[in-house]
């Protein structure tokens, strides 16, 4: 298994790559590529860790190399937000970012799976799915979202919020990855019952939690190490889905439904990416509220990705 992570040398991309260093299966490689100077040097840190995965850094003219032969391609790399943007306010410097390594991906590893993680990621996977279409090579079961760590703050809330082990806790989390795109259906949550505050509460703050860390880090960034861990869960599911294990996570993929081209759905995974895209279940009155009233801005955000590669 060959794993490329671009934008390796910053937050996310360090935090992820240790992780994936400790626990990819024996006998795999990680492919580590930045433009920062820095990530020879934190392939080289990490290489000195003792497990059975090769490490490898390359710099901003080896991109190409960097994605030889990669069964799977994670995407990090782009500024992130400070007090008072949007994930919207990104769009100019990322959206570029987000095109050109998916054109290098396109002619260098066209059958890998790729997960965006660089915002807004609502409309950056649009953009890569356009990009890959221009070149020919755009396969819809291929190309992921990750919007794991919505998934991962929702059960974290739902946990302490009733004095749970947040291991024992799922909550499927649907639509988009900003502000009220991003669905909670804590109806779904079994064993577990919600007052109509709690769940407006919930919701909200599950909405809101990336704005919670960004306020918090005042300036320094957005989370890095929380999404680490929800971007390692996801490779490693998608990997484990590769060596045939059953593997279902939530996941922003292209659709057929009426919702959103893309939308985040429960996804079962297989050794060629998406297997199937499962119903997301009945939904409450609140949720389907909390649809209907998010559909429109969702669709915006994916036609501004659509346009960014198609009317350039
Ligand atoms: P960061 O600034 O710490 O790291 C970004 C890295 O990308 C830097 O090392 C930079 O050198 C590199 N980079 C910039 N342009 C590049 C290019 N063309 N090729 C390769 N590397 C390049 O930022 P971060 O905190 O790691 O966040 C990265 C992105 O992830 C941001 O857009 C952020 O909003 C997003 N993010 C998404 C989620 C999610 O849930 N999907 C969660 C957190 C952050
Ligand atoms: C998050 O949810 O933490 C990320 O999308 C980063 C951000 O800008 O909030």
């Amino acid at each position: 298994m060959k794993v490329a992570v671009l934008g390796a040398a910053g937050g996310i991309g360090q935090a992820l790559s240790l992780l994936l260093k400790t626990q990819l299966p024996a006998g795999s490689e990680l492919s580590l590529y930045d433009v920062a100077p820095v990530v020879p040097g934190v392939a080289v840190d990490l290489s000195h860790i003792p497990t059975d995965v090769k490490v490898k850094g390359f710099g901003k003219d080896d991109l190409n190399t960097a994605l030889e032969g990669c069964d799977i391609v994670l995407i990090p790399a782009g500024v992130p937000r400070k007090p008072g943007m949007d994930r919207s306010d990104l769009f100019n410097i990322n959206a570029g970012i987000v095109r050109n390594l998916v054109d290098a991906i396109a002619d260098t590893c066209p059958k890998a799976c790729i997960g965006i993680i660089t915002n807004p990621v609502n409309t950056t996977v649009a953009i890569a799915a356009e990009a890959l279409k221009a070149k020919g090579v755009y396969d819809k079961t291929k190309l992921f979202g990750v919007t794991t760590l919505d998934v991962i703050r929702a059960e974290t809330f739902v946990a302490e919020l009733r004095g749970l082990n947040p291991a024992n806790v799922h909550v499927p989390v649907i639509g988009g990855h900003s502000g009220t795109t991003i669905l909670p259906l804590l109806s779904q949550v079994e064993g577990v019952e919600f007052s109509d505050e709690e769940v407006a509460s919930l919701t909200h703050r599950i909405q809101n939690a990336g704005t919670e860390v960004v306020e918090a880090k005042a300036g320094g960034g957005s989370a890095t190490l929380s999404m680490g861990q929800a971007a390692a869960r996801f490779c490693l599911s998608l990997v484990a889905a590769m060596r045939g294990e059953n593997v279902v996570e939530y996941t922003y993929v292209e659709t057929n439904s009426d919702d959103a081209r893309f939308f985040a759905h429960p996804v079962r995974l297989g050794p060629n990416g998406v297997e199937e895209i499962l119903s997301y279940g009945k939904l409450s009155a609140f949720e389907q509220k909390a649809k209907d009233d998010m559909l429109g801005g969702l669709r915006g955000d994916i036609q501004l990705g659509e346009d960014f590669v198609n009317k350039a």
